[in-house]
């Protein structure tokens, strides 16, 4: 097993070379791309694990039948990502400190990260965008009675119109590449009022490679950047950034609109 798959990275970043148990995981399914619908989801992740980098697009083509698997989701989280618990609860901490009327979610899922943001901003109307239909409607069930609206759409295309005072993502957005990272940043910014906050909680590529805890696929679905790549892409959208918590490859970062930041080409 010494056959390693190396991980396309930024300009002025690096690779991340990643033995063939980190090149396809149970999160190759969860975080990248949709679940197969039935229980033996961690099984098949399993066995993916033993598949070498080279047969990967093959597995990957049979894949694309695969859907999310919102009755299995949580349990298969919290397995999978020992941190799970910890990063919604640090995502909802970086939202101290914001009045939030209306918030935007993206990559809402089951709603799992959603009812801890609507718990921190009871006052708050939340609306959450997701590409896939199965998620949203237990998504729905579960957020009955909150004022929310839930839409599917993807977070690469035309985002719901704002402003919004706070927007959050968890483990959604690192299924752009970094240049699409930096793009929907820019538009987020966009969609946030002076004195707005966007948090993103996320896997990252840590500095140190012993850090890698979170079995990804990153040869095609998964494609998370550092925590300073980030931090610089929100920077350069004009916002305020700085990291909020960061542990091993997962991290919660922060991007607030300066209350004197320039709008449409006016001071707001
Ligand atoms: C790992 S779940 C995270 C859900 C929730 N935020 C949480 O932390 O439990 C990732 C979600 O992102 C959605 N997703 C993946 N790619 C997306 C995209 N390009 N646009 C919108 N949603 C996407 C998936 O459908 C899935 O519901």
């Amino acid at each position: 097993m010494g056959a390693t798959a190396t991980v396309p990275s930024l300009p002025g970043s690096r690779a991340r070379r990643t033995t063939p148990e980190q090149a396809s995981g149970p999160l190759d399914g969860l975080l990248r791309r949709p679940t197969r619908a039935t229980p033996r989801a961690l099984g098949q992740a399993a066995a993916e694990r033993t598949v070498h980098p080279s047969a990967l697009s093959d597995t990957r083509q049979s894949m694309g039948q695969f859907q999310w698997e919102p009755d299995s989701y949580r349990a298969l989280m919290r397995q999978e990502v020992p941190d799970y618990e910890r990063l919604q609860a640090e995502l909802v901490e970086a939202t101290r400190g914001i009045t939030a009327r209306s918030i935007l979610e993206l990559g809402t899922g089951t709603g799992e990260t959603t009812r801890r943001i609507l718990a921190a901003h009871p006052q708050a109307r939340l609306r959450g965008i997701d590409s896939s239909p199965e998620m949203l409607a237990a998504a729905r069930s579960a957020l009955a009675g909150h004022d929310i609206r839930l839409d599917v759409a993807r977070i690469e295309d035309p985002l719901p119109d704002g402003p919004f005072d706070l927007i959050v993502s968890a483990l959604t957005i690192h299924h752009l590449d970094g240049p699409d990272k930096a793009a929907l940043f820019i538009r987020i910014a966009d969609l946030l009022p002076p004195g707005g906050r966007f948090v993103l909680a996320d896997i990252v590529v840590p500095e140190d490679p012993n850090d890698v805890v979170t079995p990804i696929d990153p040869v095609d679905y998964d494609k998370p950047s550092s925590t300073s790549e980030q931090l610089a892409w929100l920077i350069a959208a004009g916002l305020t950034a700085r990291p909020h918590w960061v542990h091993r490859d997962l991290a919660v970062l922060v991007g607030d609109r300066p209350t004197d930041s320039i709008r449409g080409g006016e001071f707001s």
